[in-house]
């Protein structure tokens, strides 16, 4: 009997993992074939998602025109999905991690691992928690972490990409590559797990800024300045906060880093939501309905959680022009037009 593996969570990115997962369980003795994947119940002209799973092997909200394997089983209860699983993989938009997990608690195996592809950080009166601890916190099990240049869809389509895994045990980072790499989804394992998950969360705050420049009308060269300063903000801001765990300068050149910072800034939904906020005048709220269908954008949330992070210990504002202004932008009613300030008056070096 190989190891049982569970997916919480079936949005874009959980469901073409699941492609990957389904795939890799019907073809290895290492793993059961049979893979529960949580679904949030809704109803879909009348149907329930998880039945149209199951009969049809399609999430037809949350990735059509993809066909899931077989295997991969569709369960509307969250307990029920987790409560026999050895490996557990988190992928839910972050606001819904901490009650996801509060419910899963006491009903996971006490030897489960976990990994999180949720990019998010939470925010509580203690300060700044990285998904991957909050949910180690509550479950009590060993948790990595995968991040990557990985737009769901280019997946789900087996156009060739990389990815990093962030582990704090080896041989557990190993299992998840054995579990995960495919020829055209390749995965680099690396120990700096913190740094790891703090690209994944904090580019999607840059990724707005991108957005907000070609909604501006700028063009290629003031999206690679974005990249570049809102990089070195990533890089003081993991630095400041794991002092006692510095970061490794070559995780963010790992796909976690650069590369996942160029493909949202470009191509994710971050960037392109942030750039219709500018063009269409419409909510935050109003776009993630018309443009996402149903999705969730990070980059605000995130943007305001370290906002609050910097508050809390009291950081001058001057040492994240980039992040701030962001936050400015969607939380304070600043003109978008005041963002380009931010680029001019930012520090060369940091
Ligand atoms: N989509 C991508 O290309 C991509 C790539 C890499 C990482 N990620 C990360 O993966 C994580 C999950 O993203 P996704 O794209 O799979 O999700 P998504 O935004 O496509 O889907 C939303 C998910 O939330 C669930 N949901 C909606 N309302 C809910 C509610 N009230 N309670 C509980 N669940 C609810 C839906 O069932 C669905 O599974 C995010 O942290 C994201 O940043 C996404």
């Amino acid at each position: 009997m190989g190891k049982k593996v569970c997916i919480i969570g079936s949005g874009n990115w959980g469901s073409a993992i699941a492609k990957i997962v389904g795939d890799q369980c019907a073809a290895s003795d290492e793993f059961h074939t049979d893979v529960h994947m949580y679904v949030y119940e809704e109803m879909i002209k009348g149907e329930k998602l998880t039945e149209i799973i199951n009969t049809r092997h399609e999430n037809v909200k949350y990735l059509p025109g993809h066909k899931l394997p077989q295997n991969v089983i569709a369960v509307p209860d969250l307990v029920e999905a987790g409560k026999n699983a050895d490996i557990m993989i988190f992928v839910v938009p972050h606001q819904f991690i901490r009650g996801f997990c509060e419910k899963l608690k006491d009903h996971v195996k006490p030897d489960a691992i976990g990994i999180s592809l949720i990019k998010g950080m939470d925010h509580t009166k203690e300060g700044l928690q990285l998904i991957s601890d909050v949910i180690k916190n509550i479950l009590s099990i060993d948790v990595s972490v995968l991040m990557g240049a990985n737009i769901a869809s280019e997946v789900a389509d087996e156009k060739f990409c990389e990815t990093t895994i962030g582990c704090t045990v080896d041989a557990n980072g190993q299992i998840f590559k054995r579990l995960l790499q495919t020829p055209n989804f390749r995965i680099c394992v690396v120990n700096d797990s913190k740094t790891v998950e703090i690209c994944g969360a904090l580019k999607n705050i840059v990724a707005c800024g991108a957005g907000f420049v070609c909604g501006l009308g700028y063009g290629d060269n003031t999206v690679s300045a974005v990249i570049r300063l809102g990089l070195m903000e990533m890089m003081k801001f993991a630095k400041a906060f794991f002092p006692d765990n510095p970061p490794q300068t070559a995780t963010f050149l790992e796909s976690c880093g650069v590369a996942d910072l160029v493909t949202t800034c470009y191509g994710g939904r971050n960037r392109r939501v942030s750039q219709a906020f500018v063009t269409s005048k419409k909510t935050i709220e109003q776009l993630e309905e018309e443009m996402l269908g149903g999705q969730k954008l990070q980059g605000p949330q995130t943007a305001q959680e370290v906002y609050k992070v910097m508050q809390t210990l009291k950081i001058n504002e001057d040492e994240y022009p980039l992040f701030v202004s962001v936050y400015n932008i969607f939380f304070n009613n600043t003109p978008v037009k005041n963002f380009i300030e931010c680029l001019q008056k930012h520090p060369e070096h940091m």
